[in-house]
């Protein structure tokens, strides 16, 4: 006799793979694997096993109940295609996302937290010098000035960092959402001083939905969630002999921080958009209304990495 670790009731699962009761389905499925050469394959499926198997037997779902599961499942396939990925989506959506994204950016030793590169990163954002502009338009929206420090998490200045932006427009739509938005609109790629700092003018961007039109959208509305992201800037932030930073700062006076539908906002990824009513911005001259946002980055000594741009 053998106790599968997934049977705390201990029933009995004979040496036999011949299947005698539900705890014994587990156990011969485990055996049926076992042979696995790749090693860490071995290991995700017996624990992806283990644990669909104990659920299963929690839930206890009809046969009714598990077709219904299985066709939600195939439904993400067939609303995933070039421009959407239904199954990142569900993803995001369940915290699965935001759970590896936390347990694989430690924030230990200081290092700022990472947050989901989502699918709106596009290659090629325009090269800008510091104090630039990243909009292209002249679509209404508050001016917002970003500023900051790059260091290590020694407490050193970065020179030469690669500060990368990426953002929603102040109606809620990325540049390859909305055509009226000329291409890279909202995107660019700084460098930072000697001093580690960096600094762009941006328009304030506003919170946005993601897309509902598929089962995703249906499981929200199911669960009366709201299908919104807060306010939000992403940034990548890089350079030779540290840890690439993919990540978002969030605007503090967004009022659905605490109910991102994708479970992203890191409480140290929340910076102070502050609204500047009378005088003169920091750079460029503009007269107020602007936003200001200072937001400083701790980078980890490591390895130099670049994402994989989800869309073109
Ligand atoms: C984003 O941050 O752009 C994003 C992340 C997950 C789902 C949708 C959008
Ligand atoms: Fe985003």
């Amino acid at each position: 006799m053998e106790t599968p670790q997934s049977n705390p009731a201990q029933k009995p699962v004979s040496a036999s793979s011949l299947i005698e009761n539900e705890w014994s389905v587990t156990e011969v499925v485990r055996r049926a694997m076992a042979q696995t050469e790749d090693p860490r394959l071995r290991t995700v499926m017996a624990a992806l096993v283990k644990h669909l198997h104990d659920f299963l037997r929690e839930v206890r779902p009809t046969d009714e109940e598990f077709e219904m599961g299985l066709e939600f499942i195939a439904a993400l396939g067939h609303a995933t295609h070039a421009t959407n990925n239904e199954v990142v989506l569900a993803a995001d959506v369940l915290g699965l996302s935001t759970l590896v994204t936390t347990m694989n950016n430690g924030t230990s030793e200081g290092r700022t937290p990472g947050a989901l590169l989502g699918p709106f990163y596009r290659a090629h954002a325009p090269h800008y010098a510091c104090g630039d502009c990243v909009v292209q338009d002249d679509a209404p929206g508050l001016p917002l000035f970003v500023s900051g420090t790059v260091r290590g998490t020694d407490g050193a200045p970065i020179p030469g960092a690669v500060v990368e932006v990426w953002q929603a427009s102040p109606v809620g739509l990325y540049d390859n959402q909305d055509p009226k938005q000329p291409d890279r609109n909202l995107r660019g790629l700084f460098h930072t001083h000697a001093d580690g700092g960096y600094y762009f003018r941006t328009v304030r961007p506003a919170g946005y939905p993601v897309p509902t039109g598929g089962p995703v959208g249906k499981l929200l509305a199911a669960q009366n969630r709201h299908p919104y992201r807060p306010a939000h800037i992403h940034f990548i932030v890089a350079a030779p002999g540290y840890r690439t930073l993919v990540t978002q700062v969030f605007a503090d006076d967004s009022d659905i921080l605490e109910t991102d539908v994708t479970f992203g906002v890191h409480r140290q990824l929340v910076g102070a958009f502050r609204l500047v009513e009378a005088g003169r911005s920091p750079w460029g001259d503009l007269p107020a209304p602007f936003y200001t946002m200072a937001f400083d980055f701790a980078l980890e000594p490591g390895e130099q990495t670049f994402p994989k741009p989800p869309i073109d």
